[in-house]
């Protein structure tokens, strides 16, 4: 039976590309042949609607098929497990009402470990190569609870003068995480929408290099609008258009982080 790796997509920065980056690394290692289940912890509903028009996306809610019914009740996460169009690759969608997700898990017995305890049947199945979690841009119990689940972060930053703004905030975050989750480990942190003709993007890097708490992956994500007309038609860019620069580079990442969890 295959061991499950579990990998959080986090970073308390908005907009800093951690769903593109989750939608195309779960898509890509799906089509590299591994089994995948995607989980959309945002209530922006981002990670679901790479995959699905808004239509279907709210039927979801409806259905109480996602997250937050499952947390709410704490319930097995392996019957809100929904199939995409791609082979081997399954989400469970998030839902409106995760904003109110800190509330509901205040109040419970061991409330950082409720996601770990609600996916521990699907883990133990062993069916899943991978568990990939798309976290929303905070840093709460909720969050907490995706860390505390998982056996690697993956950290996207985008190459802008904001886009290190509060990265030491997280790594503070990540320790008190290591406190009651010893297992967690930081993968690294992936550049995205880098431009390379620009100046502050060197700066950037320079930053970064000077950061001893994390490795960067080789592979950087650059600017490509045929990221955001993949969004649009509810398609990661790695199957939208396959050959474009960001899905090729996306491919790249993935290798990096297929191999790095293989170590
Ligand atoms: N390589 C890229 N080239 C161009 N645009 C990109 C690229 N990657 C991401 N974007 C755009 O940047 C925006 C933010 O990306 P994304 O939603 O993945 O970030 P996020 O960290 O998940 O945001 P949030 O914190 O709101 O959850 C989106 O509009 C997306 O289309
Ligand atoms: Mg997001």
């Amino acid at each position: 039976m295959s061991k499950t790796r579990i990998i959080a997509f986090a970073n308390n920065k908005g907009g800093s590309g951690k769903t593109t980056t989750a939608a195309n690394v779960g898509c890509a290692m799906a089509k590299l042949g591994k089994r995948v289940l995607l989980i959309d912890g945002d209530m922006q509903l981002n990670l679901t609607l790479s995959y699905f028009d808004e239509e279907r996306t709210l039927s979801f809610l409806e259905e109480g098929k996602n997250i937050y019914t499952a947390l709410k009740s704490e319930k097995d996460l392996g019957d809100f497990i929904v199939p995409t169009d791609y082979d081997g690759l399954d989400i469970i969608p998030s839902s409106s009402l995760m904003s109110g997700i800190e509330f509901e898990l205040f109040p419970k017995w061991q409330r950082e470990f409720i996601l770990r305890k609600c996916l521990s049947p699907t883990v133990a199945r062993g069916y899943y190569d991978y568990i990939l979690i798309d976290a929303p841009p905070t840093l709460g119990c909720w969050v907490m609870n995706i860390m505390c689940a998982s056996d690697f972060v993956i950290i996207p930053v985008e190459a802008s003068p904001w886009g290190l703004f509060g990265l030491a905030n997280m790594f503070d975050f990540i320790s008190e995480v290591k406190n009651i989750s010893p297992r967690l480990e930081v993968m690294g942190i992936a550049i995205t929408k880098a431009d390379e003709r620009k100046s502050y993007f060197k700066q950037t890097l320079e930053t970064l290099g000077e950061f001893d708490t994390a490795r960067l992956f080789e592979t950087r994500i650059r600017v490509d609008s045929t990221v955001e007309w993949s969004q649009d038609n509810s398609q990661p860019v790695v199957a939208y258009k396959k050959y474009s620069r960001s899905a090729l580079e996306y491919v790249k990442l993935t290798k990096e982080i297929l191999e790095y969890a293989n170590r």
